[in-house]
């Protein structure tokens, strides 16, 4: 290697493609793969090897949802579930984030808000909600009397999103970053085994229930994780139009409610 493209220049290089998209590699010369006759095999008389064609096939790579399948698999509790997501290298939002966002709140609170990425002060800052949106998510819930410092299951909150890393220019995360996180989500999920589980917008909705649609899916009671799941518009959706503020407290006592019941 010449040394004006020396290992960092090149590690640059390739950073920076990653950056664009760039997913495989291709030759210059395009190939025509039908023309190319396949090398014979080479098997002495003695090779117990099957026919290539009853070979199962093995995945040369797995994709990335899988390695977070896998890993987060392994989790047994929250902080090995944060270690994982920490060390996990698959999602190009983690590049470019100054801080994992985790979690914040009880682990033991009976309902669980999802939110859909940090924004600029929670990546600052390393917690969820913790901006404006976010002053506004705890006033909502200290109105039904729960916040996340809450010291009972009752009256505490816990809180995450479905991406760690915040999104460039806070853009919403893409459906095929949603799925690649689902795993880590699922099993904060399973960890965290809450009554109810509410997810904010409609990234949180993809997340949870395979489908977006905040409008239609407020305030209408559904189940997913065998958890019973009410919808909320997101609170920076509150912040930009009041008039959805209405349909967000008759969701805030319906949720009481089914605390109660
Ligand atoms: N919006 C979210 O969805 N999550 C946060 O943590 C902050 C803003």
């Amino acid at each position: 290697m010449t040394p004006d493209f020396d290992y960092m220049a090149a590690k640059a290089a390739l950073e920076w493609q990653i950056e664009l998209g760039v997913d495989e590699c291709i030759g210059e010369v395009p190939i025509n793969r039908y023309d190319v006759k396949p090398p014979k095999l080479k098997l002495g008389p003695t090779s117990n090897l099957a026919p290539i064609s009853t070979m199962p096939s093995v995945p040369i790579q797995e994709s990335a949802a899988g390695i977070a399948a896998i890993m987060a698999g392994k989790c047994t509790n929250l902080s090995a579930l944060r270690d994982a997501m920490a060390v996990f290298d698959q999602c190009a939002l983690k590049k470019g984030a100054k801080n994992l966002v985790f979690a914040d709140g009880n682990p033991n609170a009976r309902v669980m808000v999802i939110g859909e990425a940090p924004g600029r002060d929670e990546d600052a800052q390393g917690v969820p909600f913790v901006g404006a949106a976010g002053q506004l998510l705890d006033k909502m819930f200290a109105a039904i009397g729960m916040t996340r410092t809450g010291q009972t299951p009752q009256d505490a909150l816990y809180i995450t999103n479905v991406m760690p890393w915040r999104p460039p220019q806070n853009r919403d995360p893409e459906l095929a970053e949603i799925q690649m996180m689902l795993p880590f989500l699922k099993r904060h999920i399973a960890l965290i085994n809450p009554d109810l589980i509410v997810p904010m917008g409609n990234a949180a909705c993809q997340a949870v229930l395979g489908r977006k649609g905040i409008t239609r899916l407020r305030g209408n009671w559904t189940s997913a994780f065998e958890c019973p799941v009410m919808p909320m518009y997101h609170p920076a959706a509150l912040l930009r139009d009041g008039s959805k503020k209405a349909g967000a407290w008759a969701d805030l006592l319906s949720i009481q409610a089914r605390l109660k019941e």
